[in-house]
């Protein structure tokens, strides 16, 4: 708008400058033609030549020219009005003084005029003056039109600038003040949130991207609490069982040797539970380090296979179970040998364990494709359908009440499946109630050790 009214203001001075060089010139041309007029002002012929002239030029520069003589008398005026009468306008006075000159007036009547006087001189002597007024309202009307046409723009692009800034604003300032509104509740804890982004470009992808992120986060935060409270749960129910014992022979007074001892031996095996707790806990926050290093060796998994076999035959005997092994072929890899020990320890124990006495289970060592397979087979009491997803999740029991009584935690499946993972394996399972259940724990044969 500024910038506009500074051009219109320029154009108006370029304008008026022309107009007043052009007078100027037509004027001195006139006063030079005229000088001889004004001394012979006896003869008759030279006035008419004399207004003849002044209607001429007058014409030629539309605008009304009056000749006065030294004695500021009007000599000869185109509007043939002042003619004989006196004159002292100031431009006038300068003239007659010998300088060209000229002023702009605005009048209420006529708008804006321009008087134009210059010196009409013979001989160095100064002997009257030509004096132009022109009016400048067309100038003026030009210069009010671009004027006009500058506010129009002005207005239009201010218009469209507020427009631009608007959509702007909608389309990148909104997305970014959501996703840091999103970002500051997830800081205060709040994890889990959404954006909705309704644009289709890069925030779009960045929302994706952070919801994906969130709801990983959620899960991350969920699954920790539920450890927490699990671990907690866990580690209390041993502690309350040995509070209990220990409590109820504290109060009772003459208790008989037999008891003590009985009670002492419900201690001693909560304590034996509380340990093994601890120490599958300390596995899996072993198993969790982040730069976890395995110690790969090379290993003859069928020796390996066989001296777990041998370590849990008691137990499965205890149960009057069959535990056998059948090799395929001796089968070399490298491996983490106490660690897959381990698994497949955990993997066998359930076996043993979630089998009723007389049953069977049978381990068997085969390569299939790049993997070397250890299949433990067993024919006990199955584990149903909708567990099956679960039950390599932390705690996660299919029954909690009947692993009461055999003791479980949860842990050993979930211990068994990080160590397989680790190596780059998989441990698949098939299940069917009543009948058994058969997990095959996969390694692969050329581990990627990079
Ligand atoms: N061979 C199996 N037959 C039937 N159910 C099984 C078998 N193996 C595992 N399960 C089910 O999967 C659940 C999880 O097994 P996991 O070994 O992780 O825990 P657990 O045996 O209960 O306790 P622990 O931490 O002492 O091993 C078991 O509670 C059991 O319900
Ligand atoms: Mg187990």
């Amino acid at each position: 708008m500024i910038i506009g009214i500074f051009i219109s203001q320029n154009i108006l001075n370029t304008y008026i400058q022309e107009k007043r060089q052009e007078i100027l010139t037509k004027s001195n041309i006139l006063s030079n033609r005229i000088k001889f007029y004004l001394t012979n002002n006896e003869i008759l012929v030279l006035d008419s030549l004399l207004k003849t002239l002044v209607e001429n030029y007058s014409k030629e520069i539309k605008a009304r020219i009056i000749i006065v003589d030294k004695n500021n008398i009007v000599k000869s005026d185109s509007n043939n009005e002042f003619e004989g009468s006196k004159l002292y306008h100031l431009e006038i006075q300068k003239a007659l003084a010998g300088i060209s000159n000229s002023n702009v007036y605005n009048f209420k009547e006529y708008g804006h005029v321009m008087y134009v006087a210059v010196p009409i001189i013979l001989d160095d002597e100064v002997v009257g003056a030509t004096f132009t007024s022109v009016s400048l309202n067309d100038i003026y009307n030009v210069v009010d039109r671009i004027n006009n046409k500058i506010r129009l723009i002005s207005l239009v692009s201010t218009v469209l600038i507020a427009l631009m800034s608007f959509i702007f604003a909608d389309f990148i300032t909104k997305p970014i003040s959501e996703m840091t509104k999103a970002i500051t509740k997830m800081a205060q804890g709040n994890l889990g949130l959404k954006v909705e982004i309704k644009t289709n470009d890069e925030f779009k992808q960045l929302a994706n991207a952070f919801n994906v992120m969130s709801t990983k986060l959620s899960q991350v935060d969920k699954q920790r609490k539920d450890f927490v409270a699990n671990v907690s749960h866990e580690l209390r129910t041993p502690l309350s069982s040995i509070k209990l014992l220990s409590e109820s022979l504290l109060h009772q007074e003459k208790v008989d040797a037999l008891v003590y001892k009985e009670f002492l031996q419900d201690i001693d095996s909560e304590i034996d539970r509380l340990n093994n707790i601890i120490d599958d806990l300390l596995i899996l926050v072993d198993l969790d380090k982040e730069k976890l290093t395995l110690d790969f060796k090379t290993t003859y998994i069928n020796f390996l296979l066989e001296k777990i076999i041998a370590r849990l035959k008691p137990l499965a005997e205890n149960k009057k179970i069959s535990l056998d092994y059948i090799e395929r072929e001796k089968i070399q890899i490298k491996v983490d040998a106490n660690k897959i020990q381990q698994a497949v320890i955990n993997i066998i124990h359930n076996a043993i364990k979630y089998t009723p006495e007389g049953g069977r289970v049978e381990v068997k060592l085969y390569t299939e494709r790049d993997y070397v397979v250890i299949r433990v087979k067993d024919n006990g009491i199955g584990i149903p359908k909708e567990s099956l997803p679960q039950i390599f999740d932390r705690f996660y029991r299919v029954d909690k009440a009947r692993s009461r009584s055999t003791g479980g935690t949860g842990l050993g499946l979930s211990i068994a499946y990080q160590i397989v993972s680790l190596h780059q394996g998989t441990i698949d399972v098939e299940s069917e109630l009543g009948k058994g259940s058969t997990f095959y724990i996969k390694i692969p044969i050329d581990l990627n050790l990079a």
